[in-house]
């Protein structure tokens, strides 16, 4: 199967093979090149160019691209879709009045989603999660992070995994399964959260890894949720396996969370909706990305995360959707794109390197996505006719993507 795109007004986010992550100023920058080609067989790009640059190219399926982008497509590192019905009426409660935090504490929130997972059959609920992922994919994403967490127990967050699992080996899309270990503690350990802790440190983390299918987990480390001390022992039970930590911090309380992921080599501080210069510099020559996510901001009324600041202290940053029925769900990364530059202040071409490259390495893929780049995989976005890329977070809500392609497959919308 061979594909080649011609009279592409803007192939965006061209990159050499070793561009894997980018920090501070490097995100200002997003390599195009006018008028161009690309073409790909089965399922790697393998040239790209200037039309004018003569080219001779058969390939079976040429798509015409005039006055159309392409870029490579959306890399959301941070969702949780799979998940059981959803939580409407407590979006209601919200714009009533409550709080998240007064749902949560009334027994709603992530113990509502986990009743209603652990009520709902395997099948039933792969059949609403991979409704979910065709919806993302139609909307632009093709690398994409899945967290459990809404099991609360061993059976149903084993029960997550195979769903996970499955999805991956069913979907064009390349998934990445997060073992969200530590979500929020069941009512019946609320008198004994240490117990809950074994628990997880003791049962769920050796038998999830025995399935084989996470290379990540994850903590909710927050007031309310699970401390820095239950999150530094639940991130060492991980590390025994090889998990790397991928975790919640700073949604809604400093509680010193991203200098704990730092410590623990993260792969990535999610949320950070409040962040302090102590934070700031914990993060300084660390591996570890951090990663906002402004459709929570925009869905529960809280700070958007400083973006500007992370990024002018010469870090990286990555945007994603946090999917989720509770406080995200949406899965539209153009949205979360123009939301960050809205909201953050970034430049479009740092949120699409943020949604792009910065995404990917927030999944430990970025060598093989994220990027325009000769032997990556071609996962790529086919816009409607515009004239710039700044588009595509200016003209918030509409919806961009006109084809997408994945790992060499052409999906018409
Ligand atoms: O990333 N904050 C923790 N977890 C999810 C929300 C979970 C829920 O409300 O169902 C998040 O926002
Ligand atoms: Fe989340």
């Amino acid at each position: 199967m061979s594909i080649l795109i011609t009279n592409i007004k803007q192939l965006i986010q061209v990159r050499d093979v070793n561009t894997t992550i980018l920090k501070g100023s490097e995100m200002k920058e997003l390599p195009i090149l006018e008028n161009a080609y690309i073409y790909m067989e089965h399922d790697t790009i393998i040239e790209y160019g200037l039309m004018e640059d003569h080219y001779s190219i058969d390939a079976e399926t040429v798509i015409d691209a005039t006055g159309k982008i392409v870029l490579p497509s959306w890399c959301d590192s941070h969702t949780h879709i799979v998940y059981a019905g959803d939580r409407t009426s407590e979006f209601v409660d919200r714009i009533n009045g409550l709080s998240y935090a007064d749902i949560a504490n009334k027994g709603g929130g992530i113990l509502n989603s986990a009743k209603k997972l652990q009520e709902t059959s395997e099948e039933e609920l792969y059949q609403q999660s991979v409704k979910r992922l065709n919806d993302l994919i139609a909307m632009g994403t093709g690398a994409v992070e899945i967290k459990t967490g809404y099991g609360l127990t061993v059976e149903a967050e084993l029960k997550m995994l195979r769903v996970i699992k499955r999805m991956k080996q069913e979907s064009l899309a390349i998934i990445i399964p997060t073992l969200l270990a530590a979500h929020a503690i069941p009512e019946e350990y609320h008198s004994n959260k240490q117990e809950y802790i074994k628990y997880i440190t003791d049962e769920l983390i050796p038998k999830a890894a025995e399935l084989n299918i996470t290379n990540y987990v994850d903590v909710f480390c927050e007031e309310g949720y699970f401390d820095i001390n239950d999150t530094e022992a639940i991130l060492e039970a991980g590390n025994k396996y090889n998990l790397r930590p991928k975790i919640h911090v700073n949604q809604f309380n400093i509680v010193g969370g991203i200098a704990l992921g730092v410590k623990h080599n993260a792969l990535s501080v999610d949320h950070l909706e409040e962040i302090n210069d102590d934070d700031i510099e914990a993060l300084k020559g660390s591996e570890t990305i951090s990663v906002a996510l402004p459709g929570c901001s925009y869905f529960l009324s809280i700070p958007y995360t400083q973006g500007r600041k992370i990024i002018d202290a010469g870090l990286p940053l990555a945007i994603a959707t946090d999917y989720n029925p509770g406080s995200s769900p949406s899965g539209n990364m153009n949205f979360v794109v123009s939301a960050a530059c809205v909201k953050m202040r970034l430049t479009p071409e740092e949120a699409i390197n943020a949604a792009t490259v910065n995404g990917a390495y927030a999944m430990g893929i970025s060598n093989m996505y994220g990027s325009i780049t000769r032997g990556k995989k071609a996962n790529l976005i086919i816009t409607k006719p515009m004239n710039h890329y700044s588009e595509i977070p200016y003209a918030f809500a509409h919806n961009p993507v006109e084809q997408v392609i994945i790992n060499g497959q052409v999906l018409v919308k």
